[in-house]
Formats: C-alpha cells, structure tokens, sequence
C-alpha cells in the first residue's frame, strides 16, 4: 500500500540533508547536518572538505531521519536526490548513496533539480499561494537568492507538474556572495549574510549612497562589441522586452573603494584578527553578541557602510523581482534561498506587496537555507508523474532551471 512517503537526500554544497515528506507536503523529518563551522576557518566553502564531509555524515544524517519520521526504509514510496546545480563532488556523494538505496529497495528514484527544491520549500508551507478565491493556481514569480543563486523564475503549473521560466538571473556574482564577500573585506565571520544583516540594524542606511547600473542587453553588448548573439550572457525576457537580470560584482568592488578612500582598512583588518580570535574561542559567535561584547571594533562609518550596502542590494532585489512579476501579470511572488532570511528584505518585501495588493510568500527560515525536505517536495511531483531517473543519474553541477 502506497503511503506517499519520499526520502529526500540532499549534498550539493555544505549541508547533507535527509527529509521524510509524505505526499509533497507533510514534513516528517528534516535532519541538517551543516559543515558551516569546518569552512568558517577558510572564510568559504572548500569543495573537496566538503565532499569528505558530506561522506562522512551521508549515512547518520539519513538514519537519523528515518528514526524522527519513525518510518521504515520498506515504507518508502521513492527516493529523491540533488542532481544539480551545486559542487560535483558533493553531489556525487548523495546520488551515489541514493542511486545504491533505491536499487537495493526496489524503489524508483528521482533526481531534483535544487533551484526547484528552493522554490518548493515556500510552496510546500504555504500550499495555496497563487490561488484566488476559488480560482485554478496562478501562476508565480520566484526568486531564489542564495549564495550561488540569483534567479527570477516565472512559475507555472501544467498537467505534468510545474514550467519554469527563467526570466532574469545574475550576470557575475550572486547576492548572497557579494553578503559574503563585503563581510569578508570588512574582517566579519562567515557566512555574512547574518553578520551584515544584524549589524546592519545598529547603522544609518542611507548614509553612502550605493548605485546599480542597468544591465546592459544581449542586443546592446552586441552593438558595441559585435559579438555572436550566442555568447551574450544577460537575459533579454522576450515577452516584455525588459531586462530583470542582476549584478553585485560593483557593489563589492564600490565597498572595497570606500573603504580605501576613507582609510577603513586598517580597522578592517583590525577587526578580522580580533574578531577571528573571538570565533576561535566560541565558534558560535553570533553578531549581536560580538557587538555588545567588542563595541570598539563596530565603530559608527562601518555600521553605516553595512546598513547601506544591505539597503542597496534589498532594494534592487526588490525593484527586479517586482518589476518581473508586474510584466508579467503575475499577482503573487515567492522568494526562497538563503539569502531569504535576511530581515530587512523580508520587511521591504513584505510592505512592497502590500502596498501593491499582492500576495508574497516566504520559508520558514528553517526552509531557506539548504535541507531535503524542499527535495522531497519537489520529487513529489515528479514521482506522481512517473518521471523517474534511471541508471545513468549523474551529477549535474551546472545544471539550470527553465
Ligand atoms: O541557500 P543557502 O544556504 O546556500 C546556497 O545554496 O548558497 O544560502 C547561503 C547564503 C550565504 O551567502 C549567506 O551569507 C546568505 O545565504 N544568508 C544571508 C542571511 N542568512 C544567510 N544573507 C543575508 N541575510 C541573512 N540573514
Ligand atoms: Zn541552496
């Protein structure tokens, strides 16, 4: 008897997960085993670290989950695993251990696609976004901004499950990169994102004002240079004629400049050495914490230069994925990733949409960073569909959504 039960397995980065969701939606368990200390010492994640990480811990971290969900591997109906995007070797480690589980259960397996799970992770807890009143589901715009994602994607669901459209992505860096970047010239611990996104509370937003250039079109870069069509990397979205790609390489180079032009570097590095012996001493070290702890290392121009450069990326976030979903008729925006978490964006996004008359759906902050409930959900659909891998799943590192 089918009890609708998927294991989900997910290793693409530094996080090997294991989730039981029953019918794409009923979590079960959600285990996270997170590598985030191990690569803190380097100040950013260390592929094959993290495979031998994710090796190590692949088996306990599923056990684990079949105990809390309290089901028997018999009970499975599938396996789900990440095939892609994310770091090959890492990868690697949770197809292999799924592609073996499922050939020894005699159960189908599905390979997910990570950027779908992210979005699934909203649409999972908030079953019904898209929907009006009595209305079939419409269709959705998701953005997912992560620390090597920056994707708008419009949404649709189909008979055989959702159509992804990639309708703006990032050019160079993803956002939350440039987080960890611009933490990491500002001598903070790892990932940023927290740290900036704390800090940022105790400083003046618009106290430096950060611009964004509008990214250049296909067509525009190929009038200057004469380039094949084909090597453009921006999306030109055909349907509205308007660009909702994204950069945030200037940014951190701007944040490196002010910091020179207003000799802060000193004290940057002031503080990655202070603030390094700290971490040592307590790897947990939480910015509100280090704050009250070490107020002279937070002085007044760095937490102003935090808040604004926070307020810079939020908003333009903000201006692309709106802009996106007023071109195309779409009422309801999903955001998803880790970068998802930051509270000022919640904020502004939350008030944007008011203001608008439109609905916004975020995850739980459990859900936005990286787990495998989000990859059983999404598998639900595809197993519902039949549309099962076969012997040749492979890793999948670059692989795209729409
Ligand atoms: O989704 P995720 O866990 O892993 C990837 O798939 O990349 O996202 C991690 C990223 C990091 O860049 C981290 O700095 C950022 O999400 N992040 C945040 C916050 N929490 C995590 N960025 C801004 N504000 C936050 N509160
Ligand atoms: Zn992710």
């Amino acid at each position: 008897m089918q009890k609708e039960l998927i294991l989900g397995i997910e290793s693409s980065c530094d996080e090997t997960a294991a989730a039981v969701v029953r019918g794409g939606r009923e979590v079960l368990a959600n285990v996270v085993a997170s590598q985030m200390t191990l690569h803190a010492n380097y100040g950013g994640v260390v592929p094959e670290l993290a495979s031998r990480e994710h090796l190590r811990n692949i088996v306990p971290v599923v056990r684990a989950a079949m105990r809390e969900a309290g089901v028997g591997l018999s009970e499975l109906d599938a396996v789900a695993v990440t095939e892609g995007p994310g770091l090959a070797g890492a990868l690697l480690v949770g197809i292999t251990y799924a592609k073996a589980l499922a050939l020894g259960l005699g159960k189908p397996l599905v390979g997910v696609n990570h950027l779908e799970g992210h979005i699934h992770a909203v649409l999972m807890e908030r079953q019904g976004i898209g929907n009006g009143e009595g209305e079939a589901v419409g269709p959705l715009m998701a953005l997912v901004v992560s620390g090597g994602h920056t994707h708008l994607y419009l949404c649709e669901q189909s008979v055989g499950g959702w159509r992804y459209r990639n309708v703006g992505r990032t050019v160079d860096d993803a956002a939350g990169e440039a987080f960890d970047k611009v933490a990491k010239l500002l001598g903070l611990g790892y990932p940023g994102g927290p740290w900036i996104d704390e800090l940022a509370k105790h400083g003046d937003p618009k106290a430096v004002e950060f611009r964004f250039q509008p990214i250049k079109r296909r067509e525009q870069k190929r009038d200057e240079k004469d380039r094949d069509r084909a090597s453009g990397s921006t999306t030109r979205d055909d349907a509205t004629g308007q660009s909702f790609d994204f950069s945030f390489s200037g940014i951190k180079t701007a944040v490196l400049r002010y910091l020179e032009t207003h000799e802060m570097r000193g004290a940057a590095e002031a503080r990655r050495v202070a603030l390094g012996r700290a971490l040592k001493e307590r790897p947990g070290l939480r910015a509100a914490e280090a704050l009250t702890k070490m107020p002279e290392q937070f002085d007044r121009a760095t937490l102003d230069l935090i808040a604004s450069f926070q307020a810079a990326v939020v908003g333009n976030l903000l201006k692309q994925a709106f802009g996106a979903a007023e071109a195309h008729g779409v009422r309801s925006l999903v955001i998803s990733g880790g970068v998802a978490a930051n509270s000022e964006l919640r904020r502004r996004f939350t008030a944007e949409a008011e203001r608008r008359g439109l609905q916004v759906a975020f995850p739980t902050l459990a859900m936005s960073t990286d787990n495998a409930a989000m990859i059983a959900a999404a598998g639900w659909g595809k197993y519902v569909a039949g549309a099962f891998a076969g012997d040749g799943l492979a890793a999948a590192p670059q692989l795209r959504l729409g």
